[in-house]
């Protein structure tokens, strides 16, 4: 009976041939069931085997996209879909847990599961991923006695918790393979290596707490740590980079080598330009990787998404997080990215029983050139044939016969003869990308000025001194008003020449207000991201205002201890040029205020968006009026392409469709000199950009499914001044 209905259930899907299997062991006790890995390759139900993987972070997109973008990655040779699990999404405050939407784990699971691929969960739960805070929760920060990723009990029992209730989630809806479900590897910690060794003993103490506690939940499958070259055993170290092929995990002779993040591309910042990767060179990487007896790579990102809302990290990390991926963040096939990526895959998978069955023979064809060859009396031969010049092709002689390299290219040959694929030959054309317009433009947009001189009148938070900004916001908002106010006598404004404020902030952007009117902006970057701003002060006799609204742009996601980092204005706060000596405001009385009003009105939300009276009419003249919000409704363009909004005439800010954030937008141009991406001739490894002099981000993507047919709201909150006339939206195509 138990056989009759899986021979049923057995497709072309491992999984389900495994699910069978379990059925008709059970009647035997026995299960096949199984994940364990030698030093060749994991092991899946007694099978080694050559994995693909790609990074697919399920809240970078939406539930609506994910069955489209596994079978995409399904289509293009993948085995196995990647993901982090997000700790500050699924676990917004203590306690109250969020598995719905963008964050439905077991939904984006099964999805996995239904397609027949298998699963990697990187729990972390601290994960980096350019996500806000590294993916730990703001809370956790303020657990009394706290410190992070290292031998702290409050840590560790909060990281348990988390990690149980994932691992058990998993379990209850029979998601680990060992239970006939797709996660085949799940990950504790993330690039943990460099920390444990600068934290000394508690460092090590952590790790290996964290090894013990991810083992004994007894998950049945593997555990990975990436970059952590001391992973207690039974737990795989694995690579993360550009280049992994010298790579080798401790205890060689009994673990796999995995590549956890094959980068294809990189993040971008906002004020940076756009980095890319030239598929031939990611193409080289991952032959280069296989030929040296590596066996799962996993591409970071395959799907790289959105940071919708303020998920994004950083700081300044760019709503768009792309990632020059296989798939772009629309969800569209990236060309020739994908298909090269594609081709590679189904030549590696004709070599994989040779690669699998023998170590790889290493022969020298010359000073660049070099052979590895997989050959055994049952797995048959492959080989792989390596120029490593950057700009000279060469031809060798392998096994009598003649072949011609280009420059750092690697051809595979499944048979040992014949040249199924070549890295730096590309078959597929370049997509071409344009961003058309819909009927959604020219919108009729209504207005909301925030009132800068209300701000410190509604506070209820005063203290001397500065204060760090998290500690006040605990990040419900990017903004936080600081507040003072400074007497001054007729005779201290003559003769001392025009009075400047300088402001020292750490970050990330800061507008300052001086009686109601900007007086001037600064901005953090990359690179520094402390503000440091100096500007002339329109003062009068008496009291004087000063409100400086300060402004984050994503948490720190990494770094050693980089809960502790600051953010905000912390001085000092100087007044130059009024009376004698310079007056330092850095002690004064300062009120804090957390949020805009509309905020807290709630004005993105079609429930919240009538809380305030909005002002009718022509923009003209407004383009430089900050701290506004605008409001409109729009029509769904028709048809099924992707779509973005194109904000290239705005400064920096919010927006919202449907109460939904599509994100942070900010047109800051793109600093530097880009490096070109043209690949023949001078050959660019790994990392070219574009966009330099033109803004790092100007369309943001907005989810089809976020619309309705008709009346759809848009709202805007726009900081420093735009243009909200020319907002549209456009719709993506790809050729
Ligand atoms: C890695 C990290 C990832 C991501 C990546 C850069 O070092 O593990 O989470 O941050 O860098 O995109």
């Amino acid at each position: 009976m138990a056989a009759n209905s899986a021979s049923k259930m057995v497709t072309s899907s491992n999984l389900v041939v495994c699910t069978s299997l379990l059925l008709m062991m059970l009647f035997f006790e026995v299960t096949l069931c199984s994940v364990t890995y030698d030093k060749k390759s994991l092991i899946i139900n007694g099978q080694r085997k050559i994995l693909f993987s790609g990074s697919i972070h399920y809240p970078r997109s939406t539930p609506e996209m994910w069955e489209d973008l596994i079978q995409k990655a399904k289509d293009g040779g993948l085995d196995v879909i990647d993901t982090y699990v997000f700790w500050n999404g699924h676990e917004p405050t203590p306690g109250n847990y969020n598995f719905e939407g963008r964050y439905d784990l077991v939904r984006f699971v099964k999805l996995v599961q239904k397609a027949g691929l298998y699963m990697h969960l990187r729990i972390g739960p601290f994960v980096c991923a350019e996500w806000n805070f590294g993916g730990l929760p703001v809370w956790l920060k303020y657990v009394p006695g706290i410190s992070f990723r290292t031998d702290n009990a409050p840590f560790k029992v909060a990281m348990q918790t988390f990690t149980t209730k994932i691992v058990q989630m998993m379990k209850n809806e029979r998601l680990f393979e060992s239970q006939g479900g797709p996660i085949i590897l799940s990950q504790i910690e993330n690039e943990y290596g460099a920390e444990s060794h600068d934290f000394g003993a508690a460092g090590h103490a952590y790790l290996t707490w964290a090894a013990k506690m991810a083992v004994g939940l007894n998950t049945g499958v593997p555990w990975v740590m990436c970059k952590q070259d001391d992973a207690p055993d039974p737990i795989i170290n694995t690579c993360n980079g550009f280049y992994c092929d010298y790579f080798s995990p401790n205890n060689r002779e009994t673990k796999p080598t995995l590549w956890t993040e094959a980068w294809t591309g990189w993040f971008s910042d906002f004020g940076g330009p756009v980095p890319h990767r030239p598929v031939q060179d990611l193409a080289f990487a991952v032959a280069r990787f296989v030929q040296k007896g590596g066996s799962f790579t996993n591409y970071y990102m395959y799907h790289g998404g959105t940071n919708f809302g303020r998920t994004a990290g950083g700081p300044f990390i760019t709503t768009s997080y792309d990632y020059d991926a296989p798939i772009d963040e629309y969800g569209l096939l990236r060309q020739p990215k994908y298909d090269h990526l594609k081709e590679l895959h189904k030549a590696i998978k004709s070599s994989e029983r040779a690669i699998l069955s023998a170590d790889p023979e290493f022969i020298s064809l010359g000073t660049y050139e070099q052979a590895h060859v997989f050959s055994s009396r049952t797995g048959g031969c492959a080989a792989f044939l390596a120029n490593y010049h950057i700009n000279g092709s060469a031809t060798v002689t392998f096994r009598k016969k003649r072949y011609n390299l280009p420059p750092w290219s690697i051809s595979i040959l499944p048979d040992c003869k014949n040249v199924a694929f070549n890295t730096a030959l590309v078959g597929s054309k370049t997509s071409l990308i344009n961003m058309l317009p819909t009927n959604v433009n020219r919108l009729r947009w209504q207005t909301f000025s925030e009132d800068v001189s209300s701000v410190d009148i509604e506070s209820k938070m005063i203290n001397s001194g500065l204060l760090d900004q998290l500690s006040v916001t605990r990040d419900t908002s990017d903004y936080l008003w600081y507040t003072t106010s400074v007497v001054i006598n007729p005779s201290e404004l003559h003769g001392n020449g025009v009075p400047t404020l300088t402001v020292n902030s750490e970050g990330h952007a800061l507008h300052v207000f001086i009686n109601g009117g900007l007086a001037g902006s600064a901005y953090g970057n990359e690179e520094t991201r402390s503000v440091s701003f100096t500007g002339n002060a329109n003062l009068q006799a008496g009291m004087n205002k000063i409100q400086l609204l300060s402004v984050a742009i994503g948490l720190q996601n990494n770094g050693p201890h980089f809960e502790l980092w600051k953010t905000g204005v912390l001085g000092p706060v100087v007044l130059h040029g009024v009376g004698h000596v310079s007056r330092d405001l850095s002690h004064y009385k300062w009120s804090y205020q957390v949020g805009m009003k509309g905020e807290y009105r709630n004005l993105a939300s079609p429930m919240g968006v009538s809380s305030v009276d909005w002002t009718e009419g022509s923009l003209s003249g407004q383009q430089h009026r900050p701290l506004t919000w605008y409001k409109a409704y729009f029509n769904a363009p028709q048809g099924v392409e992707p779509l973005a909004i194109d904000m290239k005439s705005m400064g920096k800010g919010q927006v919202w469709i449907n109460g939904q954030s599509i994100g942070r937008y900010w047109t800051a141009h793109a600093k530097g000199s880009c490096t070109p991406c043209n690949y023949a001739g001078t050959f660019r490894p790994t990392k070219c950009q574009t966009r330099c002099g033109e803004p790092t981000q100007r369309w943001y993507h907005v989810p089809r499914s976020w619309l309705k047919p008709t009346q759809n709201l848009i709202v805007v909150f726009e900081e420093t001044g735009g243009d909200a006339s020319m907002i549209s939206v456009m719709k993506r195509t790809i050729r």
